[in-house]
């Protein structure tokens, strides 16, 4: 059961950029047939260790054993060959190229000579395994959406025939119903008898798919037992080092009267008209898997997509929002679910980026004042707890969570009284997720009615005051979350039963 079939061993790997040591003499060891979780908070080392394996990166010291022989691998060719396939945090689709061909690219065949044809029928295979069957694999991967690529990325994998898959954080853009699928995947790899290295922030797949767990500590690690010896408080205290009291808050005693009306607002991606509201001190979760419709309607509010119709009101005043700047002038901040694209500016400093949305606010007659600057960014951060030091960094050097906390705290520098957030945590570890949570509720607290899309249930139930589900671009139902429990929130984003929208299953 143990020892003898130990099939990977690292041994003392240490790897340094610049001042950082990413990894301090790591010891890892896999065995045959298991799938083994890495956790560890944003920056702690996981991707380090993995591209490593996967010949990305060099170690400055230490060993690899695969299958009882020390292998060195400089390249992901060497890697591949000594049985080791990879997909990487950061997507690394080729728009231009089809399904098929990104594949196959790097996969050591001769695929040149391949038609379009021929390539097609090796991949079909691969794609219908992560739910992909019926996808053209001719298409262009870039018309694909982020979590279809993803999916590409892991039916590579699939088509690599390694013994070693590793898996780093293939689902932090996907939502449940694919989520699904990935496990699936990487139940039936593990029965085979290959090995699987999965990368997560999502602590419920460590014990719906893990065997054991590493949990990685400043570019330390260690084994805390077999995962089905431990509980998910003795989990998150092996991955913090200290207990988290609450990952949620309390919710929120004063819900006070409606700040924004959305009345029949029709919009890209949704199917018919919605309307809700939303109270000062309210938060409202928009429960929804990917296409639901949740995401599709806190753009349209925000001004990012346009609206075909309906109103939108502030304090029974209806408003003319055709853009984001629309929005910002009318007190609607509005924080995107892609933080690479327009959450953060990643080359540009961490004070500029906080400062960013309200820099009318700290110049006079055009003239940036640096005083004020300061004193707002320094406010920004304290209110979010990015540290004071970090202002004069690079933003796209932070770790995920910290960045998030950019993306977020810059909007507050404008005073919103509305705050638009999609997926408030992808990518973020559960120590600043919980902070996170903490500062929305504080926010809403002091009258900011917030709404967040979230394909995340947990993170919906847990943080939201009110539950709006979505499904195929409906708005199925709203309800206190207090009254909702997880089957019945995740029977309403697949396939809601009693309503139109189920009707079609
Ligand atoms: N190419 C690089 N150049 C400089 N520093 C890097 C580089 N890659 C990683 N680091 C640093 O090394 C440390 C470990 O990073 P790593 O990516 O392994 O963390 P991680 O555990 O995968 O985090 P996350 O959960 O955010 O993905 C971090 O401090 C990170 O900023
Ligand atoms: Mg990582």
């Amino acid at each position: 059961m143990q020892g003898e079939d130990t099939l990977l061993r690292m041994h003392g790997i240490a790897k340094r950029y610049g001042s950082v040591a990413a990894l301090q003499g790591v010891d890892f060891t896999l065995r045959r047939g298991e799938v083994m979780a890495l956790l560890g908070e944003n920056g702690a080392g996981k991707s380090t260790l993995v591209k490593i394996l996967a010949g990305l990166e060099r170690p400055d010291a230490g060993t690899i054993e695969i299958g009882g022989e020390i292998v060195t691998l400089r390249s992901p060719g060497q890697s591949l060959r000594a049985g080791v396939a990879y997909v990487t945090q950061e997507l690394s689709i080729i728009s231009s190229l089809s399904i098929a061909e990104n594949i196959c690219l790097g996969g050591g065949d001769d695929h040149f000579v391949w038609t379009q044809a021929r390539l097609a029928a090796k991949v079909r295979p691969f794609l219908a395994l992560v739910g992909l069957g019926d996808i053209d694999p001719g298409l262009a991967a870039g018309s694909l959406s982020l979590a279809q690529q993803q999916l590409v990325e892991i039916a590579r994998l699939l088509s690599r025939d390694a013994r070693i898959l590793i898996l780093d954080e293939p689902t932090a853009a996907l939502s449940d119903a694919e989520i699904e699928k990935v496990k699936a995947v990487v139940r039936k790899l593990a029965a085979e008898g290959r090995s699987v290295i999965y990368v997560t922030h999502r602590l419920g797949e460590v014990f719906e798919i893990g065997d054991r767990v590493t949990i990685f500590r400043n570019g330390r690690s260690f084994d805390p037992a077999p995962v089905k010896d431990l509980d998910i408080d003795e989990l998150i205290e092996h991955l913090l080092g200290r207990r988290l009291d609450q990952m949620f808050p309390p919710r929120g005693a004063g819900i006070g009267p409606v700040a924004m009306s959305v009345r029949d607002v029709i919009a890209p991606g949704l199917a018919e008209p919605v309307s809700f509201d939303l109270r000062r001190g309210e938060i409202l979760g928009l429960a929804g898997q990917l296409g639901s419709g949740a995401n599709a309607i806190v753009k349209a509010i925000a001004g990012a997509e346009p609206r075909r119709g309906g109103t939108i009101s502030l304090g029974g005043r209806p408003l003319t929002l055709h853009s984001v700047r629309d929005a910002i002038a009318n007190g609607i901040a509005y924080c995107s679910d892609d933080r690479k694209r327009d959450g953060i500016f990643g080359v540009r400093k961490v004070i500029e980026n906080l400062t960013a949305p309200s820099l009318t606010r700290i110049s006079t007659g055009g003239l940036l004042s640096g005083r004020r600057e300061n004193e707002l960014a320094t406010q920004l951060a304290g209110f979010f707890e990015i540290a004071v030091g970090r202002l004069g960094s690079q933003a796209g050097k932070l770790s995920g969570g910290n960045q998030q906390k950019v993306a977020l705290g810059k909007w507050l520098g404008i005073e919103p009284s509305i705050l638009l957030v999609e997926e408030p945590t992808r990518g973020v570890d559960v120590g600043a997720r919980a902070e996170i949570y903490h500062h929305l509720r504080t926010l809403a607290e002091r009258g900011l009615g917030i709404a967040f899309a979230s394909s995340d249930n947990q993170e919906v139930l847990g943080l939201a005051d009110t539950v709006a589900t979505f499904f195929r671009g409906r708005l199925v139902r709203m309800a206190a979350a207090e009254t909702l429990d997880p089957e019945e929130l995740l029977r309403d984003v697949t396939h809601p039963a009693s309503t139109e929208a189920g009707g079609a299953r």
